[in-house]
């Protein structure tokens, strides 16, 4: 019998795995390379500006690792999205083309639920709460949710809470129904919104200006910082002050790339990223009130402030979500993360 020619699957397949092979191969030769042949080069991708709490930290764990460790080993930031989305670092971390990422801990949903304890609306009363609950044994343990999948979490920073722009003031949660939502990729982010009655849709970062232009979504979460760099006041005429969420990254690098560098080098790196952390920490809410400060300036949205009445409805609205993901996180986790505001 004669073999039949290849259809265009399997030249697609052949094609792909091809591709596969050739990142494979730039994974084994581009990282972790031993100091005699130049410095260890960690790339680090990033989607948000750097003027942003993100951004800043990213740039100053840059300079202090190129200035301590010179000729060593040499961070190189990407920021902005200008190499990839978030998705596509988590993978090219995965595949080793780049070192280090810090992905909003909303995203990595996909590969894990431990994170989802962040994403409960109106857990954490701001963020000094999130850090006493990412110091304690149960929120360091989160470090290695994803290790089954070659990833390890070094530290977390913080952007800040969360508020809701809208074309409309939602000063109650029946003002969202039937509003479109762009969430960041998480299931928890999406049932929050299916509580107050809104349409949520999953969608990257670079894509949310045009959609909330052109109309594509009518509205979205996010804090001061990413509302005002990311210019969605202009597109946004109301911005509702709720705090009702925590965003924030994990700084996570490929687990063998990791454990392949030599051990005090590791350690020089390890006292840097603390450091840079309780930094960037300090900075985020600064950098938030200042562009909040600078939305209020611009004259493009409204701020809506709420009463503690109308918190409460929010508060009450979204409180369902709890439940339905405490099998996911874990009934030990949310104490945990409740205990830690005390
Ligand atoms: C980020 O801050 O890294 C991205 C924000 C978003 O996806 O909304």
């Amino acid at each position: 019998m004669m073999a039949s020619k290849p259809g265009i699957k399997e030249l697609t397949r052949q094609a792909l795995r091809f591709v596969l092979l050739l990142t494979l191969l730039f994974a084994l030769t581009g990282c972790g390379r031993d100091e005699s042949n130049g410095p260890i080069v960690i790339k680090f991708s990033h989607v948000t500006a750097p003027a942003t709490p993100k951004g800043q930290a990213a740039d100053r764990f840059q300079a202090l690792v190129n200035e301590r460790l010179e000729g060593r080993v040499r961070v190189k930031i990407y920021p902005s999205g200008q190499l990839m989305n978030d998705d596509d670092s988590i993978d090219a971390l995965a595949f080793g083309e780049i070192q280090m990422i810090a992905v909003s801990l909303s995203k990595f949903d996909r590969l894990t639920h431990r994170f989802q304890v962040f994403d409960l609306p109106f857990l954490f009363p701001d963020l000094r709460a999130v850090e006493r609950f990412q110091g304690s044994p149960e929120g360091q343990q989160l470090l290695l949710a994803m290790s089954d999948r070659g990833l390890l979490g070094l530290t977390f920073w913080h952007n800040g809470m969360k508020q809701f722009s809208a074309p409309l003031p939602l000063r109650t949660p029946d003002a969202a129904k039937d509003l479109k939502f762009r969430i960041m990729e998480s299931d928890v982010l999406q049932e929050q919104i299916l509580q107050i009655g809104g349409n949520p849709q999953k969608m990257a970062f670079g894509e949310v200006y045009q959609a909330l232009q052109t109309g594509a979504v009518d509205a979205q979460e996010n804090t001061w910082s990413n509302i005002y760099s990311a210019k969605f006041y202009e597109v946004q005429p109301f911005l509702t002050e709720t705090n009702h969420g925590y965003f924030g990254y994990l700084v996570t690098v490929n687990s063998s790339f990791w454990t392949a560098l030599p051990d005090e080098l590791r350690v020089e790196i390890e006292a840097i990223l603390d450091e840079v952390t309780v930094w960037a920490n300090e900075q985020s809410a600064s950098i938030n009130i200042a562009a909040k400060e600078k939305i209020i300036a611009s004259g493009s949205s409204e701020i809506v402030s709420l009463s503690d009445a109308e918190l409460e409805q929010w508060r009450s609205a979204t409180r369902p979500v709890w439940n339905r993901f405490e099998k996911n996180i874990g009934a030990d986790m949310i104490e945990a993360a409740q205990r830690a505001p005390q």
